[in-house]
């Protein structure tokens, strides 16, 4: 490299972009035996590429052209040399259509103990459809596997990824800080069973932005120790809606706190805006939590918190639920209910729901009024709400 160039590097900060992505490793999974045939198992050519782009000492991108690729499940393992590894995906990757070769892997594809990653584009097809259809004919069928997972990660970034058809959840986060996901398209059918779009527990810093949800199960669902949520520009259903829960199954849980969801609309879903937990003894709670800016349309249960918490109404608990709720706001959430009650504040006799704060509500039902109920909530309302508060002091 000539004087010149290199005396340039310090003050040109689009020469060091130039400097070090010239610098950066580069990885195509081609390269390294993967066929996008849709047909050649490709799992070991991708675990290949990544061991080179996670032990490059420079940031290390690697690329998958297009076309469809064969994978099993499999791991990208860190901790990695490479601080900052992009996975740019410009094709599909689509799981065997043998639903037990993924079936009894918690996850399709994870990335575990990686600190700097980031999965730009792609489409991701477990086809799932074999597997759902094993579960509704009651047959023995494995646990089902998560479409792709971050497990003990950081740094996270997902950007313009699609998953369609997820054995379970499409998208999951456990035990990871500071994740993003952004402009996701997530889809499964509304029959499809446990088909959650994301899934968020024990982490800290996670956004989720600019996503179109469609599934059979939550759109999101936020559980136990989770922490610092953003959740804007979300466009979920069909599906069960955004969910914090389920919580209090154990004594022994993590509370959830500060969570934010705006921006966002809500189209024919089982739930919007969900609080729910076991009615079990908990040392769990979910506080500082924020729905705001949202549209409900047609949503059978648009505003619920639900202590008493029993999907099948079998073998449920019966005591009341140890989940403490508190200082939860609704502001400014419009559009139609397609049940008569359209707010549900079912919480708990022994640790009853504090500090909600109501305010610009407006929610119909049948062109005409909705009503709100409410069991061992208190808080305060302001501005217009309709329907009206039920909330205790
Ligand atoms: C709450 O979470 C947001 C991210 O959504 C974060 O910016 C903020 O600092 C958090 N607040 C507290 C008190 O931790």
């Amino acid at each position: 490299m000539s004087k010149l160039l290199l005396s340039w590097i310090p003050s040109c900060l689009v020469c060091m972009a130039f400097f070090q992505s010239s610098n950066a490793a580069y990885y195509n999974v081609a390269n390294f035996g993967a066929r996008p045939d849709g047909k050649t198992d490709s799992t070991q050519p991708f675990l290949r590429a990544w061991w080179s782009a996670c032990n490059s000492i420079t940031p290390a991108t690697i690329y998958v052209p297009r076309g469809t690729f064969l994978l099993k499940a499999i791991a990208f393992t860190g901790p990695c040399k490479s601080s900052r590894i992009v996975f740019q995906i410009a094709g599909t990757l689509i799981a065997p259509s043998d639903y037990w070769s993924l079936g009894n892997s918690p996850y399709w594809i994870l990335f575990i103990k990686v600190s700097g990653v980031s999965v730009y584009g792609g489409s991701l097809n477990a086809n799932g459809a074999r597997y759902w259809a094993c579960r509704r004919a009651g047959r023995s069928c494995p646990a089902g596997s998560r479409s792709i997972g971050f497990l003990w990660s950081s740094n996270v970034m997902v950007s313009g990824l699609t998953s369609i058809n997820s054995q379970t959840v499409h998208v999951n986060v456990n035990s990871c800080y500071d994740v993003v996901l952004r402009n996701l398209k997530i889809s499964a059918p509304s029959s499809s069973p446990n088909t959650d779009g994301i899934h968020v527990q024990s982490s800290t810093g996670v956004t989720i932005s600019s996503s179109i949800i469609k599934t059979g199960d939550d759109c999101i669902s936020i559980g136990q120790g989770s922490r610092n949520l953003w959740i804007d520009h979300v466009d979920c259903g069909p599906g069960h809606g955004i969910s914090i829960g389920s919580l209090g199954q154990q004594v022994n849980e993590d509370g959830v706190q500060n969570v934010t969801v705006t921006s966002s609309v809500f189209s024919r879903t089982l739930n919007g805006v969900r609080i729910k937990s076991w009615a079990n003894p908990s040392n769990g709670y979910v506080r500082n939590v924020v729905f705001r800016n949202i549209i409900m349309k047609n949503v059978y249960n648009p505003i619920i918190i639900d202590q008493k918490y029993c999907p099948s109404n079998n073998g449920c608990p019966s005591q009341s639920s140890g989940v403490k709720i508190s200082q939860v706001t609704y502001k400014n959430i419009k559009g139609t209910s397609a049940s008569p009650i359209a707010m549900n504040f079912i919480c708990s006799s022994s640790s009853p729901c504090k500090g909600i704060k109501l305010q610009d509500i407006k929610l119909t039902y049948n062109n005409g009024a909705a009503t709100s109920s409410c069991s061992n909530a208190g808080g305060m309302s302001n501005g217009v709400v309709i329907p009206r508060s039920c909330l205790g002091k």
